[in-house]
């Protein structure tokens, strides 16, 4: 298996970061909605400290997969035009909201005058000041976003399990090995 993506397939690099980042997007949008239904609580405070440090995990990874993306070939999809061109759309999709989430869930934190600190190591900076409209706005945006990642993420899966299922190419394969 290459370090990096050939014309045809994924490097090692690229598919360790799709599966990863599956897992823990997956994972903090499961934490996000169990958390925000529990009662005030220790519990519920630890929760979200979770959430917030793993959601920065989640930020630096895509900034980390986003460098890589670009200074790598994106192997050829060869299907039909309208497919290739949902297809480049779902993924451009998931850049957007993966930029989006943290950063959203960091102006939310910020602005409700809390800290975001990274697994205790250091604290990152205040996005905005304290303010509980610019709060509740971010609140809305997040879960929104959220719903939107989730029905992508279905999207994606489907039409994977399709490409693997009924048309038997090597689509799903090639994120494999
Ligand atoms: C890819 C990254 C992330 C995903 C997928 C994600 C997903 C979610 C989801 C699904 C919810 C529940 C929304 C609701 O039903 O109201 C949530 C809530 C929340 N998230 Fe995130 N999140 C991410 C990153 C972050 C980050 C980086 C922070 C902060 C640094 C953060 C802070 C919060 C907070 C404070 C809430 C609770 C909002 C409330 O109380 O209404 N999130 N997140």
């Amino acid at each position: 298996m290459l370090i990096k993506n050939s014309e045809s397939h994924f490097g090692v690099v690229a598919i360790l970061f799709h599966w990863a980042m599956a897992i823990l997007i997956i994972g903090l949008l499961i934490l996000g909605l169990y958390m925000v239904r529990l009662p005030i609580s220790l519990e519920k405070l630890k929760f979200y400290g979770w959430h917030k440090e793993c959601g920065m995990l989640a930020f630096l990874l895509v900034i980390a997969r986003s460098i890589w993306r670009v200074s790598n070939l994106i192997p050829s999809l060869t299907l039909p035009w309208w497919e290739k061109l949902a297809a480049r759309t779902v993924h451009y999709a998931f850049y957007g909201f993966m930029f989006a989430m943290p950063i959203t869930g960091w102006i939310i934190t910020s602005s409700s005058g809390l800290p975001v600190s990274f697994f205790g190591l250091f604290v990152f900076p205040d996005l905005i000041s304290p303010n509980p409209d610019t709060m509740q706005l971010f609140q809305q945006i997040h879960k929104w976003l959220g719903y939107g990642l989730i029905a992508t993420i279905f999207l994606h899966a489907a039409a994977a399990l399709k490409h693997h299922f009924i048309d038997k190419d090597d689509i799903l394969r090639r994120m494999l090995y």
